[in-house]
């Protein structure tokens, strides 16, 4: 238990008892010698008289006969009014004092006091030092009081991070134990349970720096999608986004932020492992159920194809790597024909048509003026940007990208990836670099390091950009494998 009445201060000051209506002119002559702390005013009612108020004046002044006033300054004020001087006692208590003041006082000498934290929407996530650990309720009840009601939940990492969706088992101190919050970044809305799916505030730069090289029009695939912080600005920006996650919480926000953002027409999400993912998104279907007759698809390139295009004509930019013309086929009814279809084809991936319908007719106008120039997204045909957020082991994961991309089917330049790692202090980015050549098992042209952070002493999370080599081709590939793009 915290006895807050252990950080009452009490000040014992003066006051002088003015006039109400000379309180302006009086405030401006005694510059410099009223009280001064942050969030006290210094004039105040006076409690026996509605015609005067009380000038608190500051601790500098002791002398009831205002010596310590410059006595040019006491004399105008005299001109002004008779003045009497009124002793004042002022307590300041803990709803007064920040929470770095009132931990300074708890916790032992020297110690970094943790009055800073990372914000989660409703949620402070503390970092405790193990030194600190055996005051960690206290500090959260300081947190905690002295942030509600913006924060509602103060929760501290238990352990390091072993599991695979990189999600911190947390450990509540304060407040309410539910999780599931909203956050915002550039203008994008983000829905998140920050118990069961990764968010790094700290990251939102990284984002935005990322996307800014994006193009409307492009296609973008995310590897390690998370809630979809890459995919929703990239969506946003009117590219049509492949997002995947291992998580299925992940996806579950995915589609939501998808939604409220409005961009679930540009947004195709996967909830498999990343390196099936690209072998699924790679492989050109054969099958009757290929992208042509795909609700979601469709779905995703009338809107995104459009909203490309406008915010390509509003930026003055050329649109389009890929646009093709739909030479007499009604997409809107294409959709509307394959509407429901949510089908299994390799066990991995199902295709929800969600409310491809209605998105279909909603847009059906701004289709039909799109007529003729519909993005046809075939990402066997071609990938713009490829991003790899798993800093871990994202390079291990580029063995994915090993004879997978026909040849034959490709169009264009292979994609700009952009795997994260973190590089230690005793590793060179040329070691990285070995690292990515290895799994790739091609060699990288024009490497690009971009440092994002520094995540501990000794080690830094970076962005290594590239493009994809043209040995990562493969000359033919056997057309095996029936599958849906359509996501989830
Ligand atoms: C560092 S987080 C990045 C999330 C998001 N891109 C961001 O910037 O916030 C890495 C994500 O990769 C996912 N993940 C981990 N292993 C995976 C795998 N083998 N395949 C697909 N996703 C994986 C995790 O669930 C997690 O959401």
């Amino acid at each position: 238990m915290l006895d807050e009445s252990k950080f009452d201060v009490n000040f014992k000051l003066l006051a002088l008892r003015i006039p109400r209506e000379l309180c302006k002119t009086a405030t401006r002559l005694l510059n410099g010698y009223l009280l001064d702390k942050p969030r006290v005013k210094p004039i105040t009612e006076d409690p026996t008289s509605e015609k005067t108020r009380y000038m608190i004046l500051s601790e500098k002044v002791q002398n009831p006969d205002l010596s310590d006033i410059p006595s040019q300054k006491l004399d105008e004020l005299k001109k002004l009014c008779e003045i009497e001087v009124v002793p004042y006692s002022l307590t300041l208590g803990y709803s007064y004092w920040t929470a770095d003041h009132i931990l300074k006082q708890i916790l032992p000498l020297g110690v970094e006091v943790p009055s800073s934290f990372e914000t989660i929407g409703h949620v402070a996530h503390l970092n405790i030092h193990d030194e600190l650990l055996c005051f960690k309720d206290v500090i959260a009840k300081v947190i905690y009081d002295k942030n509600y009601p913006r924060i509602k939940t103060v929760v501290n990492k238990v352990g390091t991070i072993t599991n695979e969706f990189r999600v911190p088992k947390f450990e509540i101190l304060a407040g309410e134990s539910d999780m599931a919050t909203e956050v915002k970044q550039y203008g994008a809305t983000f829905k998140l349970d920050y118990s069961l799916v990764y968010w790094n505030s700290r990251l939102e730069h990284e984002h935005i720096r990322l996307v800014s090289q994006f193009r409307p029009g492009e296609t973008i695939c995310d590897m390690f999608a998370g809630i979809g912080p890459f995919a929703i600005l990239a969506a946003q920006k009117g590219c049509l986004v492949y997002a995947n996650d291992l998580n299925p919480d992940s996806i579950h926000y995915l589609k939501i932020n998808a939604k409220i953002n409005k961009v679930d027409d540009c947004v195709v999400a996967y909830n498999m492992d990343a390196r099936k993912f690209i072998s699924h998104l790679m492989a050109k279907p054969i099958c009757a159920i290929d992208l042509e007759s795909d609700n979601s698809m469709v779905k995703a390139r009338d809107t995104c194809s459009t909203k490309a295009i406008d915010d390509a004509k509003a930026e003055g930019t050329e649109f389009g790597v890929r646009e093709k013309a739909v030479a007499g086929n009604d997409v809107k009814s294409e959709a509307e024909d394959v509407q429901n279809s949510t089908r299994t084809i390799d066990g991995s991936v199902v295709a929800e048509s969600g409310n491809a319908h209605s998105g279909t007719k909603k847009k059906g106008n701004a289709h039909k003026r799109m007529k003729g120039s519909i993005l046809q997204a075939k990402p066997w045909e071609h990938v713009d940007h490829v991003i790899m957020n798993l800093p871990a082991s994202a390079l291990q994961f580029l063995d994915a990208f090993r004879a997978i991309i026909s040849r034959k089917n490709w169009r264009g330049p292979l994609p700009l990836v952009h795997c994260y790692c973190f590089i230690r202090a005793n590793e060179t980015q040329e070691f990285i670099i070995s690292e990515a050549e290895s799994a790739l098992n091609a060699k990288i042209k024009d490497p690009v390091f971009h440092k994002v952070r520094d995540v501990a002493p000794n080690k830094a999370m970076f962005c290594l950009s590239f493009r994809l080599p043209e040995a990562c081709f493969i000359e033919d590939v056997a057309n095996s494998t029936c599958h849906n793009t359509g996501g989830l």
